[in-house]
């Protein structure tokens, strides 16, 4: 803490409030005491100003385009480590040596499996059921298998429940795609990295053994890295505000499922790629971008801007290079592909744009990369709730530990109508 105050003069005198410091980043205003000194609340919707919580995790500078993991740079992250290093790093926030990696990789790999009668639980959901409702559904499922993890205030079964959930996202991800194709459920197979195994587990089957090409397993290896945490985001923050009750894990990682569904926030890859494919062809850019600046239309161009990045989300430009590294590979040529890099030169170059700085963001290209790979669309967010799933387990623990953590309840500013008495049915207008 700083010695540094914020002075308000507010209708009920002058007062002070403590200036916190982060090691890195914009200082903030320790308001805690205001509704008591004061009687007012601040008014923040969307969060815009407002810090949730103190968290070590990850960093962002949304001005210049910068992305820590326990302060190391997600390019770096990208080029050099594995999903279960950096799950190690966002968990216990070192680096792990040798002998802890090998250790972790292989508690990891022991929880792949999920409980057989989880099977029966696929079978309730209808076969066109988009895979991000049954991971809402089975996810949430999982309190009710696994008892001996849900005791929050036990470490130890704070971090068993967080293993089973990293290492049970993918089985059950690929069961939702296995549902819908009609095809046998695969079992992992634990001789595989996390990603060989994921894409094993969506693209083999059973009849015969299968291969993992290592530049798709590369591919999604950065994928997933690339989507392992992103600090207090809409989906992180429901976990948290899950968590802050007292909700067990499984519970509060299902809430975060949902959250990340919606378009706004990790359904924007589907979104994107279904946007490009509208748009079809170079011709027609410009009318999307004149009706992405249209006021009147609610048109918006996903996969572009984001609420803390004010530049290039350092993220999309690891997925652009990942784009073009997959479709060389699989020897594609895909039309969308150059659609996605016209519409990004001449949203960069628009005013409407700059003003706004709205830049790609991770979701531009990841469908390109998954929509060659050969996934469907719908499973592009169900692949970004298994990797986030690391990001969330990590916050989540993170909170638990917090000596200062309180159940989350923000107050409101009430517009209502004002105290009135009970009108019987009969003497209403
Ligand atoms: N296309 C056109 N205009 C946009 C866009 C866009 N994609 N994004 C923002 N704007 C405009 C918006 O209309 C507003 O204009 P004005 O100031 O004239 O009212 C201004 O830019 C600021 O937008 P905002 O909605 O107030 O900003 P926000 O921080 O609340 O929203 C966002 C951030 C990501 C929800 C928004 O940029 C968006 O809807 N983008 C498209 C969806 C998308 O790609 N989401 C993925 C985000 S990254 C992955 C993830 O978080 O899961």
């Amino acid at each position: 803490m700083t010695d540094k105050k914020a002075s308000m003069s507010l209708p009920g005198g002058n007062f002070d409030y403590p200036v916190l410091e982060g090691t890195v980043g914009p200082e903030v205003i320790d308001i805690r005491k205001l509704y008591g000194q004061t009687g007012m609340f601040t008014y923040d919707p969307g969060f815009t100003s407002t810090a949730s919580c103190e968290s070590a995790i990850t960093y962002i500078d949304g001005e210049k385009g910068i992305l820590l993991h326990r302060g190391y740079p997600i390019d770096q992250l990208a080029e050099n480590s594995t999903f279960m290093e950096l799950s190690y790093l966002l968990l216990h926030g070192e680096l792990p040596s040798k002998k802890e990696l090998d250790q972790f990789s292989y508690t990891i790999s022991r929880h792949t499996m999920v409980h057989e009668q989880l099977a029966s639980f696929f079978r309730g959901f209808r076969r066109d059921a988009h895979p991000m409702a049954i991971m809402c559904g089975v996810v949430g499922a999982l309190s009710s298998f696994y008892h001996d993890s849900t005791d929050i205030t036990d470490p130890e079964q704070r971090m068993i429940a967080s293993h089973r959930l990293i290492a049970k996202m993918p089985t059950i991800a690929a069961m939702a795609f296995k549902y819908s194709l009609g095809q046998p459920f695969m079992y992992p197979q634990n001789s595989l990295s996390f990603t060989g195994n994921c894409l094993r587990l969506c693209f083999g089957v059973p009849a015969e053994p299968s291969e993992v090409n290592p530049v798709i397993e590369r591919a999604m290896r950065r994928i997933f890295i690339l989507h392992a945490d992103h600090e207090q985001n809409a989906s992180t923050s429901t976990v948290r505000l899950a968590g802050s009750s007292g909700a067990n894990p499984f519970a509060c990682i299902a809430a975060g499922i949902a959250c990340l569904w919606g378009p706004a926030h990790g359904g924007a890859n589907e979104a994107a790629l279904n946007m490009l494919r509208e748009i079809g062809t170079t011709k027609r850019i410009p009318e999307y971008i004149a009706r992405a600046k249209d006021k009147e239309d609610p048109f918006r161009l996903m996969g572009f801007g984001h609420r803390v990045y004010k530049n290039f989300d350092p993220r999309a430009k690891v997925m652009k290079a990942t784009a073009d590294e997959v479709l060389k590979e699989l020897n594609i040529s895909d039309p969308v592909l150059d659609v996605a890099k016209e519409l990004e030169q001449i949203a960069l170059h628009d005013d409407y744009f700059i003003e706004k700085k709205l830049y790609p963001n991770v979701d531009f290209y990841s469908g390109v990369i998954l929509n060659a790979i050969g996934f469907p669309t719908d499973m592009f967010t169900a692949l970004f709730a298994v990797a986030r799933t690391v990001g969330w387990v990590a916050q989540w623990n993170e909170m638990i530990a917090d000596p200062d953590q309180k159940i989350g309840r923000p107050r409101q500013l009430y517009v209502g109508a004002t105290q009135r008495d009970y009108v019987p049915v009969d003497k209403r207008g």
